[in-house]
C-alpha cells in the first residue's frame, strides 16, 4: 500500500467515535447486499444512463422523489458542490444577470458566480454573539430585491444545524406575486423527514433544494441529490447543466448508496434514540458549556435549531476549543466535524448508535470536571476583544466571474488598498469570504488580513508570502 492507503489504514485503526460526516458512520448494516467491487461498473446495457435515464437509474430517481416529496430528483455524483452550480447555470431569465446569494453561502455558490457570470446581490447573515457564528437570516429585515434578481438562493439549514424562517421567505414572494426561484442548499438537511426536524425546503415550497446526501444520511461521500418542483425553473436546462458538470463515468455505487440511503432515511426509529441521549446530553452538561438548542429560536434570526448538530461554546469553560478537541480526541477517541477558537461541532448521523452519543456525554463531563480542577481559564480575558467575522461589504468592481479570468499578478499585501482582489479569501471554518474576487480591497479587509494569524485559509496563496492576487487594470 502507498502512503495514502497507509494513512487511511492508520487513521481507522484508532477506532475514533465519528461526528463528522459521512452520515453511515462506517456501520456496514447500510451496505449489506451490496457488492462494492462489483458493482463498480460502467454504463453498460441494463444499466441505465445518468444524463439520460430511462431505467434502472429514472426507477431510482423517480423512488427518490416520492421520498422526499419532490415532483423530479437527480441522483448527483459529484457532491452537492456541482447542485449548486447546475442550479445557477439552470437559471434562464438572467436578463437582470443579478442573483441573491448568502455572503455566507458555502465556496460552491461562489464558484457558481464564477462558471455562471451572475453578480451577487449579497444577504449578510446574523451573527450571534455568544458563538460569534453566521447561525441566523433575518427575514423581516433583509430587503430581497424579487424583481430585479434571477433568483434568490439560501442555505436552509446553516452549517450548524440553525434554520431560518423560510416560509416567510417564500410567503413573502407569493405575497408580491414574483416568479423569482427560490433555490435552497439543504445540504445539511437531507434527514429532513418526518415530526423529528424542521420542514424540508421542498415541503416548505422551494423550486430546487440540495441535499448533501452523504452527510447526515448513509449515502457515500459525494453522492447527493438535487431535487426540483414547480416551472419556475426550466427542467431540460437543468438536466443539460449536470450533463455539462458531471463525469460521463458515473459511479454506481455512489448511485446504488443514494437509491439505498432514501430508503432508509425513512426509518425515523434510528434518529429517535439519539434524540433522547442528546437531550441527556443537554441536562448533563449544558451548565458547563454554551451548547446551542431550541431555546435558542426566535432569537438572532434563527427560526429553528436541528438538535442533531451539537454545537458547543466552550467559553464558559475558559478552556479554547482546540485544547478541548485535543482532550477529547486523545481521551476519548471523539472526532468533531470542525471547531474554531472558542466552538466545537459535533455533526450525527443515521449511521450514529445511541452509545456514541454516551460515550461525547461522558467525554464532555470530564472534559468539564477536568478544566474545573485546574482552574482553566485561558479565553475568558479574550471576551470583550473584537471578534468580528465579517467584515463591511467591499464594493463590487467586476463579477466573479470577470476576476477569474482577467489578467492578475501578486503583489505585497500591504500594497493592495484600492486594487481589485483576484482571489476569495475566506477563514476555515466557518468560510465566510473577507473578500471575493472582483471585489476592491478596504481597510478593514486589509487590517483583517494584515492581523491574520495561522490558521486555515480557504483560497489565499500567498499568506505565508504575505501577497495577494490583484487584477491588472486597464490604465488606458
Ligand atoms: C452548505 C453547503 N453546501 C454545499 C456543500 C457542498 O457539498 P459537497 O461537499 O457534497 O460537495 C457544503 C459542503 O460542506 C456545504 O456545507
Amino acid at each position: 500500500m502507498g502512503d495514502l492507503g497507509e494513512g487511511l489504514s492508520h487513521y481507522l485503526k484508532q477506532g475514533f467515535c465519528s461526528f463528522h460526516t459521512p452520515g453511515h458512520k462506517g456501520r456496514q448494516e447500510f451496505f449489506y447486499g451490496s457488492d462494492l467491487l462489483g458493482f463498480d461498473l460502467t454504463e453498460l446495457p441494463g444499466l441505465d444512463m445518468l444524463h439520460s435515464p430511462s431505467g434502472i437509474i429514472a426507477e431510482a430517481q423517480k423512488r427518490a422523489a416520492e421520498i422526499f416529496g419532490a415532483e423530479e430528483t437527480f441522483f448527483l455524483i459529484n457532491g452537492g458542490t456541482v447542485g449548486n452550480q447546475a442550479m445557477f447555470l439552470a437559471l434562464e431569465d438572467t436578463a437582470s444577470k443579478r442573483v441573491v446569494v448568502e455572503r455566507s453561502s458555502h465556496r460552491s455558490v461562489m464558484s457558481a458566480l464564477v462558471l455562471s457570470g451572475l453578480k451577487p446581490e449579497y444577504v449578510i447573515p446574523t451573527i450571534h454573539p455568544d458563538f460569534n457564528l453566521a447561525l441566523g437570516f433575518d427575514v423581516e429585515t433583509q430587503q430581497i430585491p424579487w424583481q430585479e434578481v434571477s433568483a434568490c438562493h439560501v442555505t436552509y439549514p446553516s452549517y450548524y444545524g440553525t434554520a431560518f424562517d423560510l416560509n416567510r421567505l417564500i410567503d413573502e414572494r407569493t405575497r408580491l406575486g414574483s416568479k423569482t426561484p427560490i433555490l435552497v442548499d439543504q445540504a445539511h438537511g437531507s434527514h429532513y423527514l418526518g415530526p423529528l426536524f424542521p420542514p424540508s425546503a421542498l415541503k416548505l415550497g422551494a423550486d430546487i433544494v440540495l441535499h448533501s446526501s452523504h452527510k447526515t444520511l448513509s449515502a457515500l461521500t459525494q453522492s447527493a441529490m438535487l431535487h426540483v418542483q414547480g416551472h419556475r425553473v426550466s427542467r431540460i436546462r437543468l438536466r443539460q447543466s449536470l450533463e455539462l458538470l458531471q463525469s460521463s463515468s458515473p459511479s454506481y455505487l455512489l448511485l446504488a448508496s443514494l437509491e439505498r440511503a432514501g430508503e432508509f432515511a425513512l426509518d425515523f426509529r434510528r434518529w429517535e434514540c439519539l434524540q433522547e441521549e442528546v437531550e441527556e446530553l443537554h441536562r448533563k452538561v449544558g451548565k458547563s458549556f454554551r451548547i446551542l438548542s431550541q431555546k435558542d429560536a426566535g432569537t438572532y434570526g434563527i427560526h429553528t435549531v436541528d438538535w442533531s448538530k451539537i454545537l458547543i461554546n466552550t467559553l464558559p469553560l475558559g478552556v479554547p476549543a482546540p485544547r478541548c478537541v485535543e482532550y477529547l480526541r486523545e481521551g476519548y477517541g471523539i472526532e468533531p466535524e470542525l471547531w474554531d477558537e472558542e466552538n466545537i461541532l459535533f455533526m450525527l448521523g443515521i449511521g450514529n448508535k445511541p452509545e456514541d452519543i454516551r460515550r461525547l456525554t461522558k467525554a464532555l463531563v470530564s472534559l468539564a470536571n477536568y478544566a474545573h480542577s485546574i482552574g482553566f481559564s485561558e479565553l475568558i480575558k479574550r471576551v470583550g476583544t473584537d471578534r468580528s467575522i465579517i467584515p463591511p461589504l467591499p464594493q463590487l468592481m467586476l463579477s466573479p466571474r470577470d476576476a477569474f479570468f482577467a489578467h492578475k499578478r501578486q503583489i505585497p499585501l500591504k500594497e493592495s488598498l484600492g486594487h481589485i482582489v483576484g482571489e476569495t479569501i475566506s477563514p476555515y471554518p466557518p468560510g465566510i469570504p473577507l473578500v471575493v474576487m472582483g471585489e476592491q480591497m478596504t481597510c478593514e479587509v486589509l487590517g483583517m488580513l494584515l492581523t491574520a494569524g495561522e490558521g486555515r485559509w480557504q483560497g489565499w496563496d500567498g499568506f505565508k508570502s504575505q501577497t495577494i492576487w490583484i487584477v491588472e487594470e486597464d490604465k488606458g
